[in-house]
């Protein structure tokens, strides 16, 4: 790129959520969330009880850490920075009526460090940690009990926060519910046992929430802007056979259904062509219809790693194993260490795609690249990681980014996921890096928890800098 076509004023910047780098998961308070029994990711089922294994109680220990590692971020130039308030820090079992001060106390601290660097914080009200007393006792948003539960969280905590956070996102991924029920929606009943009708009654449930919390949020305060998150997953047809094209269409409307009701404030038709074949009836209460109608959301925001392919026959294809909703292996994509396919013109693709359709502001709030790091004595003397792929990956995709900027799009910012290391979400594992800061820590628990800057590092903030000149 010669030279930027970042508009002024974009947000570059870093995406992190609590569970999995706060660490403290018993301190000042804080009751358990569906994580901290969730030792293997998604990989294995729950515990009854949290287990030593578990990296994620201790994660990088953000929470005694939170002033090294912002000014770590605002070394880099940070616009922006996404982070998620933990559910259970404030109501620890998420059905009390009183929130516990030393939670608010805790991001009262982050959001002013954030501040003092004039880096605007990006909050995810529900990242994948639901408090595991209304997973266990209400089975998660299968229940509609939810709702008033998680009004009254975000009620309080847009409150506490009106002057110092701007941007919010209701729920995060939150069509991953579709296929991660346990941590995504803190459904109890195993994926295999819980019936269709009472999964999408809970998608339905957290729609109507974040209905909500939009309505609630603009009511506190009106400069607020909330945004939906979905994963972000464009499916290519296999073959230009129209069935194949079909597959692709249904397949990515699993996705855009989250984002039309969002934006649209109703079901679209082909879900309720669906629901009618899946003999599926979602439970309306008295004024869903209106809620939804009358409180879209003022952005979208997306994570986006991969693609898929799709085919009307997908059993005649091997299936790519680690695309996290499933596809066809790309033959024309090569894939990261934990197999998921890189596709840096899809993200070019979904923003098209987002913005034809919608006409609204978008934000890339997760990308990037999980990889394993290998710590080095740098030239300077210093520990680095020599991390060429990951300056290469986000590189790729940044340009990209621009092409879809020139496109048209109008693209609010840019957040890398995981710009700290901190634990996976999906395995539970610390050697899948994303972050532009190594942390010392290992999968066995081992480790200083020392910081090193990578060699991304440098690189991030030049792009910063250069608002994407550099690109
Ligand atoms: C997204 C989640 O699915 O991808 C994050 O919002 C997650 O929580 C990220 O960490 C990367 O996935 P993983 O499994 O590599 O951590």
């Amino acid at each position: 790129m010669t030279e930027t076509v970042f508009p002024k004023g974009f947000l570059w910047g870093g995406a992190t959520a609590a569970n999995q780098y706060e660490g403290a998961y018993n301190e000042d308070g804080k009751g358990l969330s569906v994580q901290d029994v969730m030792p293997n990711g998604i990989t294995t089922p729950p515990t009854e009880e949290p287990t030593e294994d578990n990296l994620k109680l201790v994660g990088i220990d953000f929470y005694h850490r939170y002033k090294e590692d912002i000014k770590l971020f605002a070394e880099m130039g940070f616009k922006t920075y996404r982070t998620s308030i933990a559910w259970s820090r404030i109501f620890p079992k998420g059905d009390e009526a009183e929130p516990n001060e030393a939670g608010l106390a805790f991001y009262d601290a982050v959001f002013d460090e954030c501040l003092k660097y004039g880096i605007e914080p990006l909050v995810t009200l529900s990242h994948y940690e639901t408090p595991l007393h209304l997973a266990r006792e209400y089975n998660g948003w299968a229940s509609r009990d939810l709702i008033g539960f998680y009004e009254r969280y975000v009620t309080t905590v847009f409150n506490r926060y009106k002057d110092k956070v701007k941007y919010w996102l209701t729920f995060n991924e939150i069509n991953s519910v579709l296929h991660a029920p346990f941590m995504s929606g803190g459904i109890s009943t195993p994926k295999e046992e819980l019936s269709e009708q009472d999964l999408y009654q809970a998608v339905h449930h957290e729609l109507v929430a974040s209905a909500s919390a939009t309505k609630i949020a603009h009511e506190i305060n009106p400069d607020f802007q909330i945004g939906c998150m979905v994963l972000a997953m464009p499916a290519y047809p296999m073959t230009p056979n129209p069935e194949d094209v079909l597959a692709a269409r249904k397949f990515e409307n699993n996705n855009f259904l989250f984002s039309d009701i969002h934006v649209r404030g109703e079901y679209p038709g082909y879900a309720k062509r669906l629901f009618k074949e899946k003999g599926i009836d979602i439970d309306f209460a008295e004024g869903d219809a209106e809620l939804l109608k009358e409180n879209t959301v003022d952005f979208i925001s997306f994570s986006y790693y991969m693609s898929a392919a799709m085919a009307h026959n997908m059993e005649e294809y091997d299936s790519g194993e680690g695309n996290i909703m499933g596809g066809i292996n790309n033959p024309y994509l090569e894939s990261s260490e934990w197999g998921w396919q890189i596709d840096p013109v899809g993200l070019r693709i979904v923003l098209n795609d987002f913005w034809d359709r919608y006409q609204k502001p978008l934000f890339i709030v997760e990308n990037g690249l999980g990889a394993k790091d290998v710590l080095v004595e740098g030239a300077d003397g210093e520990m680095t990681v020599e991390d060429d792929y990951r300056i290469n990956y986000l590189k790729q995709h940044l340009q990209q980014v621009g092409e879809a900027i020139k496109d048209g799009v109008d693209l609010m910012g840019y957040t890398t996921w995981g710009c700290i290391d901190l634990v996976s979400a999906s395995t539970a594992q610390l050697s899948k890096r994303y972050g532009f800061i190594y942390v010392d820590r290992n999968d066995d628990g081992s480790g200083t928890l020392n910081r090193y800057k990578k060699k991304s590092f440098d690189w991030y903030k030049e792009v910063i800098s250069t608002n994407g000149e550099s690109l």
